[in-house]
């Protein structure tokens, strides 16, 4: 069994990322949340503490959605905030290995992190997320060769396990479904997926090509979370917004190393 020293002192910091989009970003994250916002945050922490009530011990969860850039990583970051703030034990984990943001947005090191930790590196790598006492991070490490093979290796399955022996939750920030592979590959080891929607972004039909590719994977949709109904934010992700039909997850982006399942369609039916 790997040992972790979850709630430890001895964890390292950072300053937060100053790049434009992370500040804007800021509005949307943890205690800079508008009321309404924060209160659908708890709202959501207790529909999950429902659906997942017959859970013995740690409840693991993955985030994702069906594209790229409809607030996956956000959700994921204020879930983890927002059931740390009731008291529970929780440990957000960066499983978007491609396009990692929760390094940059929470301020931490990125690497090492879940790459490094499921390629047998190092168990270095949690960190204090400084947001509150209860909230662990494992940011994304460094990008692996394969990612989607990783996270669907049983290592996955029992450093997850082995992690969970001392906490309530374990979030994932995962890719998108539609895009690339890994959110489903890593489906036995999570209790759930919460499915993020972005209003006026996520297109009917790719939702539900989405949907469809989950339920293959018999880990349970727990449910949806709709983001962004603002209409300038809508204009600015519309339909052929940057992460058009070759995205950057897809076969023309920066990452074509890694291997493109789908491949994106435009953003809008
Ligand atoms: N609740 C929200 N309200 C307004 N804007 C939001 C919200 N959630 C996300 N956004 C916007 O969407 C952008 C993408 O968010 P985020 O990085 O969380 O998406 P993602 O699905 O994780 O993207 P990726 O596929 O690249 O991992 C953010 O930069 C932010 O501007
Ligand atoms: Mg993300």
């Amino acid at each position: 069994m790997i040992k972790f020293d979850l709630f430890g002192k001895n964890k390292k910091k950072q300053t937060v990322d100053s790049s434009s989009d992370y500040l804007r970003d800021r509005e949307y994250i943890c205690e800079n949340l508008s009321f309404q916002a924060a209160e659908a945050y708890k709202m959501l922490r207790t529909s999950i503490g429902f659906s997942l009530a017959s859970v013995k011990g740690c409840k693991i969860i993955g985030i994702t959605s069906a594209n790229g850039s409809e607030g996956k990583s956000l959700c994921a970051i204020n879930l983890a905030y927002t059931l740390a703030l009731q008291g529970s034990k929780v440990l957000l984990i960066d499983a978007d290995l491609r396009l990692p943001t929760v390094a940059k947005r929470l301020g931490l090191n990125k690497a090492p992190g879940f790459s490094e930790l499921l390629t047998g590196q190092t168990e270095n790598v949690i960190q204090k997320s400084e947001l509150n006492p209860n909230l662990m991070v494992i940011t994304s490490g460094g990008l692996p060769a394969h990612p989607s093979e990783l996270l669907g290796e049983d290592r996955t399955v029992s450093v997850l396990n082995s992690l969970g022996r001392m906490l309530d939750y374990i979030i994932l920030d995962l890719p998108p479904v539609n895009e690339v592979s890994d959110a489903l590959n890593v489906s036995r080891a999570l209790d759930g997926y919460v499915f993020v929607v972005k209003s006026g972004y996520s297109g009917k039909t790719l939702v539900k090509q989405a949907v469809e590719k989950l339920k293959f994977t018999n880990t349970e949709i727990l449910g949806f979370v709709m983001v962004d109904d603002d209409k300038d934010s809508i204009g600015k992700y519309g339909k052929y917004g940057k992460y058009g039909k070759y995205g950057k997850y897809g076969k023309y982006s920066e990452y074509q190393t890694s291997e493109n399942v789908d491949g994106a369609g435009s953003k809008q039916d």
